[in-house]
Formats: structure tokens, C-alpha cells, sequence
């Protein structure tokens, strides 16, 4: 699999931790920024991943764009591309070409807060549970079939950065466990719904916020 990001990349960081276990069923083959000298690419070269950079303000149109990191992936043998804090829209022919192996990582509970300054618009909200998503893409932004979710409270006090750091710990479990069930094969799609057949019927734990 590759991992495309745009700046620090701590889900990579997460990504490549879990794949230290060896029988973690994903390997990383490359990592992709969009944004010359993201701090991300540093954390792959530290860990012997191959990367390059290939900046979107270097094409004249998105689908050049997206046809050259797609031309990047395939040859470096990527079945599955994991975006972790790609700040880029992918188009039509992207998301067809990676379809239903293409998977990102949104900070809210999707379908609510899409787009950007998620915590600050949960703050806004008066929210009592917030969290993150990761989905498979499809042409609409933030929008596509739910692999896993993880929730946090938002608790009195609460600012954007303690709210987004909150949820960043989540993040960080959330993505390599969604990862392993798409890489085993065990996650299916129909239409706009992503399934885990077979999976846990009772997990036994609940959120709620404030507690009983
Ligand atoms: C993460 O919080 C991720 O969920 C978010 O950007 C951050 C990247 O952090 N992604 C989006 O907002 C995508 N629209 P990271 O570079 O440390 O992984």
C-alpha cells in the first residue's frame, strides 16, 4: 500500500508503526507528499520507505495531476493508497481508478462536519460526543462507505487544540485497525454501505457523555 499525505503526518507515523509488526498485513511501498518538505516525508525516509514528492502546483490542471500520482502509485506496486492528511480533492477518474482502495481519514463522525475546521465547528455545535472516520473516498468530499469510527467526549473547557489532540489519539489507533481489515480482504461494499461480515456482533462498550 502508499500513503499519500500533504504536511506532518502522524496517522503515516501510526501506519508505519503498526506495520513493524510483522504480521501486520499491509507494507508500505511508497510515500507521497503533494507539499515539498512535508515533515511526513522525513518520518518515512527515517523508517527506509521510499518517497517523492510531486506537487500539485506543478501541473496545470487537476487531472494531471492526479494522473502522474496515480502513474507513481501503480508503479511502486500500491494496491491500496491510505490518504492521511491530504489536503488535496481527488477527482472522478482518481477515485474510479483506486475504487474501493482508496481510503482517508476525516476528523469527525461523518456524515456530520465534512470539510474543514471540524473541531472548531464541534465546539461551535455544543457536541457532546466527537470523533474520527475512516472511509473509502468517492467523488464527494468526505463521503464514501464507513469502514471504522472512533469516538471522544467533548469535555468542559475544551479548545480546538485539546479537542483535536483528543481525537488525534483515536486517529492513530483507528487507521491501521481499519487498514488490516481492508488489506484481509474482510471488508465488503455495496453501494454506499462498507460491512465487516463476520465481525464483532457485541463490542461491549459505550460512550456517553456526560457519564451515568
Ligand atoms: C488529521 O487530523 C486528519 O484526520 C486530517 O488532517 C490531520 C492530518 O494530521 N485530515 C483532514 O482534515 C482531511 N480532510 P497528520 O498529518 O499528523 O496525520
Amino acid at each position: 500500500m502508499a500513503v499519500v499525505i500533504s504536511g506532518r503526518g502522524s496517522n503515516l507515523q501510526a501506519l508505519i508503526d503498526a506495520g513493524a509488526d510483522p504480521t501486520y498485513p499491509a507494507k508500505i511501498v511508497l510515500v507521497v507528499s503533494n507539499v515539498p518538505g512535508a515533515a511526513g516525508l522525513d518520518r518515512a525516509a527515517a523508517a527506509g520507505i521510499a518517497t517523492a514528492t510531486i506537487d500539485h502546483r506543478d501541473f496545470a490542471h487537476r487531472d494531471a495531476f492526479e494522473t502522474a500520482l496515480s502513474a507513481a502509485l501503480s508503479k511502486a506496486g500500491a494496491e491500496i493508497v491510505c490518504m492521511a492528511g491530504f489536503m488535496r480533492i481527488v477527482g472522478p477518474a482518481f477515485v474510479t481508478r483506486w475504487s474501493d482502495r482508496l481510503l482517508n481519514i476525516h476528523p469527525s463522525l461523518l456524515p456530520v462536519f465534512p470539510g474543514l475546521h471540524t473541531h472548531a465547528r464541534a465546539l461551535a455545535a455544543g457536541v457532546k460526543l466527537h470523533g474520527c472516520t475512516v472511509h473509502f473516498v468517492r467523488p464527494e468530499l468526505d463521503n464514501g462507505p464507513i469502514i471504522g469510527q472512533a469516538a471522544v467526549p467533548v469535555l468542559p473547557g475544551d479548545d480546538e487544540a485539546s479537542l483535536a489532540a483528543r481525537v488525534l489519539k483515536v486517529e492513530h489507533q483507528l487507521y491501521p485497525r481499519c487498514l488490516r481489515l481492508v488489506a484481509e480482504g474482510r471488508v465488503m461494499v455495496e453501494e454506499r454501505v462498507a460491512t465487516l461480515p463476520g465481525g464483532d456482533a457485541e463490542t461491549g462498550a459505550q460512550l456517553i457523555n456526560p457519564s451515568l
